[in-house]
């Protein structure tokens, strides 16, 4: 079971916007000069693999369950921008370019423009953490994600009181992900979060996963994690964060209404339309291992379950 949390972000953890970002035209002019290795630092004393992360293990947010492999979670994947099938985008996902890569940050906030991926990374210490993984297929995983709270880069952001969500996109870019060449769904995959659940300690802004650099079918260069809601929540290869008034509409919900609703918490006690979501299939264990159960917010409940009170979780899917 995941530990009870507390708010563990220090003032100290967060470098004021004006400040860092005065700091952009160094740090690029650094970046062209080989200087900043960034995402390709190497842990100390690691043996220099290449694509290896500075991180710390966070286990006060970790689950104590043993990780899925590597392999399991970089080749059992659902990245429809490279194809509908789980082992597609390990294939197809080699013609994403991650490098150069911005991010756009507009809508209700005091600081908005376009910043480099350097921009968005470099005051975050990355931190390893092992959460559980629910798709809404009913298949889970336990995956060593390496990230940093999603709160501490939308702080710097300064929102205003009027940003009540915040909206992600995902890149589109038919040429780099060729499943956008057809209507499967309507593209850009766009995702949304209630800005306290953006906030909260538990959701990651993810760079990496076993100690390394997200391969692209994982959701190269920055994707989302929420460990307590469904996987599509999880959007990849984001290349815009906004602020906004208005709940927003989600790529899923879209797509399937009836089927896919915003909040997507799991939840044991409410079926899909077309499947039970009572129990899972842990990935790695075979397919005819039994079923394990899920569990309301996918364990995560001490935590979020607060975030929800008052509300009908079977109106609010
Ligand atoms: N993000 C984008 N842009 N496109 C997608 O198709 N699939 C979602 C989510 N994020 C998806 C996405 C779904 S349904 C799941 S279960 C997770 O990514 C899968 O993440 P993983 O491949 O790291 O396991």
């Amino acid at each position: 079971m995941a530990r009870t949390p507390s708010t563990r972000i220090l003032p100290s953890d967060i470098t004021p916007p004006e400040v860092f970002f005065n700091r952009r035209q160094a740090i690029a002019a650094a970046i062209a000069a080989g200087v900043v290795g960034l995402a390709h630092e190497e842990p100390a004393g690691a043996a220099s693999s290449g694509s290896g992360l500075k991180y710390t293990r966070n286990t006060r947010y970790s689950v104590n369950e043993a990780p899925n492999s590597y392999e399991d979670i970089t080749t059992y994947n659902n990245f429809y921008e490279f194809g509908t099938d789980k082992s597609d985008p390990v294939q197809n996902a080699g013609s994403l370019r991650t490098r150069p890569w911005s991010v756009v940050v507009d809508g209700e906030a005091e600081v908005t423009g376009t910043f480099t991926l350097e921009d968005i990374l470099k005051p975050h210490p990355l931190e390893e953490r092992i959460y559980r993984f629910r798709c809404v297929e009913a298949w889970s995983m336990i995956v060593p994600w390496l990230g940093f709270p999603l709160g501490d880069l939308l702080k710097r952001f300064k929102p205003t009181s009027k940003a009540k969500y915040v909206q992600f996109t995902t890149l589109y870019d038919p040429k780099q992900m060729p499943g956008q060449r057809y209507p499967i769904l309507d593209w850009p995959y766009v995702e949304g979060l209630r800005m306290d659940e953006a906030m909260h300690p538990l959701t990651l802004m993810v760079v990496g996963v076993y100690g390394k650099v997200l391969p692209n079918q994982n959701g190269a260069p920055l994707r989302l994690i929420v460990p307590w809601k469904y996987g599509f929540k999880s959007i990849k290869s984001i290349v815009k964060i906004s602020f906004v008034e208005r709940q927003p509409r989600n790529t899923w919900n879209v797509a399937t209404p009836h089927e896919y609703g915003f909040y997507a918490n799991v939840n044991p006690a409410v079926d899909h339309p077309r499947w039970s979501q009572a129990k899972e299939r842990r990935i790695g264990n075979g397919f005819f291992a039994k079923r394990i159960d899920t569990l309301p917010f996918n364990g995560y409940a001490d935590q979020v379950a607060s975030l929800y009170k008052g509300m009908d979780l079977r109106r609010y899917f």
